[in-house]
């Protein structure tokens, strides 16, 4: 079965637009096929947006997207949060339509879009990395999405991310705590919003 991200230029582009939106906002994302959720918003995704907008009042953040499919978080977080952001993917469909969803949402110049293998190609250091990570890669690829988070983040910084309760949610946590301090912030319908600083 092919999966969100494997790279298969050859699967057929229908084109197609999801609406985001969020207070006054209103937000327009392409997609298309071989992109996570490619139909509608994942509500996980929802999830980690609405909980962040309710929780960061701060403009001109630093903020890196990892695993960032078409873009809805890293490029909603540019646009509501007035942030400079960073996301990041292994998949080209998705970092391509990544960099249109930027352009279509009047971000493209706070918003920087790189393809990288987990933080491969990534050099800066942020004041929030946020992300839906890809639990169906496996759990060696989600664990070093959510450790390795820890050398690109500011002293202060923190890692928000969004993961079922059947998922692995509590195991998860448990992981993390060696590496930094986690909070539950939210949690709907066996989704859970974690917040993880550095001890
Ligand atoms: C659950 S999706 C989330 C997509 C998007 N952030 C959203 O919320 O709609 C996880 C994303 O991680 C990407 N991914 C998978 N393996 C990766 C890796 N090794 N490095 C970076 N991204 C990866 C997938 O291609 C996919 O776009």
């Amino acid at each position: 079965m092919e999966q969100y991200f494997t790279n298969n230029p050859d699967l057929k582009s229908e084109l197609r637009t999801i609406i985001y939106k969020y207070k006054g906002y209103e937000l327009t994302f392409y997609s298309d096929n071989g992109v996570f959720s490619k139909n509608k918003i994942d509500y996980g995704s929802n999830l980690l947006l609405e909980t962040l907008f309710k929780n960061i009042n701060n403009e001109n953040l630093n903020i890196l997207d990892v695993g960032c499919g078409y873009g809805l978080l890293g490029i909603s977080a540019a646009k509501i949060l007035k942030a400079q952001a960073t996301l990041c993917d292994v998949n080209k469909r998705a970092l391509h339509l990544a960099i249109k969803n930027a352009t279509a949402n009047g971000v493209s110049s706070s918003v920087q879009v790189i393809e990288s293998n987990v933080y491969e190609n990534i050099t800066g250091i942020y004041d929030l990395i946020i992300t839906n990570p890809p639990i169906r890669a496996g759990k060696e690829i989600v664990y070093s999405i959510l450790d390795g988070a820890r050398d690109y983040l500011k002293e202060d910084g923190e890692l928000w991310m969004v993961i079922r309760k059947d998922q692995g949610a509590k195991s998860t946590m448990k992981h993390l705590e060696v590496t930094y301090k986690c909070e539950v912030v939210e949690k709907s319908k066996g989704f859970y919003i974690i917040k993880a600083k550095r001890h």
